[in-house]
């Protein structure tokens, strides 16, 4: 155990990366993926999504050749989409045959709203050999001030990984681990009635969006994200600070990759009411700078 997916991500991606591996990472994903990759030495390829922001299965199998590892998450963070057992078939016969591990870190893999079961990359005989899993308590059980998470995968990589965890970070805490213990044995019933409850938030949230014109919002899928595209001419990290001053704080979408410029992306972990506020302020605002 290690303190958080923030730690397990470090610790994996340091235990793999050489200088000049070549890591291939989705464009937009979370951005703690390509900051290791560089402090490793590594080369990150970052690979455009699809319109849908699901992969673009073809650039994907072109980028994956030679590749040392490839970084995702799911269900996604900024996109807030799930990658379905399709795609993850696809990306194990991308993978068949080379040494490219997958580090999946399925963060958000209990808030999920699709009408088909989560899969996990474990599930895939293709993928489950190579793949390094991070898990964290962060999402799943609301105790990201707690910060505890896992690692899962091959044995030499786990040793790999240990050694750079014992040197960064030493043991996480007892009171820790056995809170965590608690959370799995004890909180079945609270992770169900919190997905229907950010379910519900995540609702409220796209229906408001898909009133404001000039956004287009794809249907949510998974995390606690939208990430809605925007029609202004205005790089996102600006808009982001224009919005600021209408009293709405969202994040730019090119934080998260070239890809995730002209996109916006917004968390529904809020109380309804703030949820409702925060699109009222942000329909306003984008009306406003269209009008400028
Ligand atoms: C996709 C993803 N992975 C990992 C993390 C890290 O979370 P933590 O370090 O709190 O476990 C986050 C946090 O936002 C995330 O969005």
């Amino acid at each position: 155990m290690l303190p958080g997916g923030t730690a397990g991500l470090a610790a994996a991606i340091l235990a793999v990366v050489n200088p000049g591996d070549r890591v291939v990472i989705p464009d937009p994903t979370y951005s703690l993926y390509a900051d290791l990759v560089n402090m490793a030495g590594g080369a990150v390829v970052p690979v455009p999504l699809a319109e849908d922001l699901h992969w673009d299965v073809s650039a994907l199998s072109e980028a994956l050749v030679g590749a040392k590892l490839f970084v995702f998450c799911n269900p996604s963070n900024p996109t807030g989409i799930v990658h379905s057992r399709p795609e993850l078939e696809a990306l194990a016969s991308f993978v068949s045959g080379s040494d490219t591990f997958i580090l999946s870190d399925e963060a958000y893999s209990e808030l999920v709203y699709t009408t088909e079961p989560f899969t996990s990359a474990l599930e895939l005989p293709g993928l489950r050999d190579r793949t390094i899993y991070c898990q964290t308590f962060s999402k799943s059980y609301a105790m990201t001030g707690w910060r505890v998470g896992y690692l899962w995968g091959p044995p030499e990589i786990m040793n790999a990984a240990a050694r750079v965890h014992g040197t960064f970070n030493g043991s996480l805490n007892t009171a820790v681990q056995h809170a965590a213990v608690v959370a799995l044995e004890q909180c079945r019933d609270d992770v169900e009635e919190m997905r229907r409850s950010y379910q519900e938030r995540c609702e409220l949230m796209y229906s408001a969006l898909a009133q404001i014109p000039g956004l287009t919002v794809r249907p949510p899928e998974g995390a606690f994200y939208l990430f809605p595209k925007y029609e202004l001419e205005i790089p996102s990290a600006q808009l982001t600070a224009e919005l600021r001053s209408f009293g709405v704080a969202v994040r730019p979408g090119g934080e998260f990759g070239a890809a995730g410029e002209q996109h916006l992306r917004l968390s529904y972990a809020a109380s309804p009411e703030h949820i409702t506020a925060g699109v009222e302020r942000l329909a306003a605002g984008l009306s406003e700078l269209a009008r400028r």
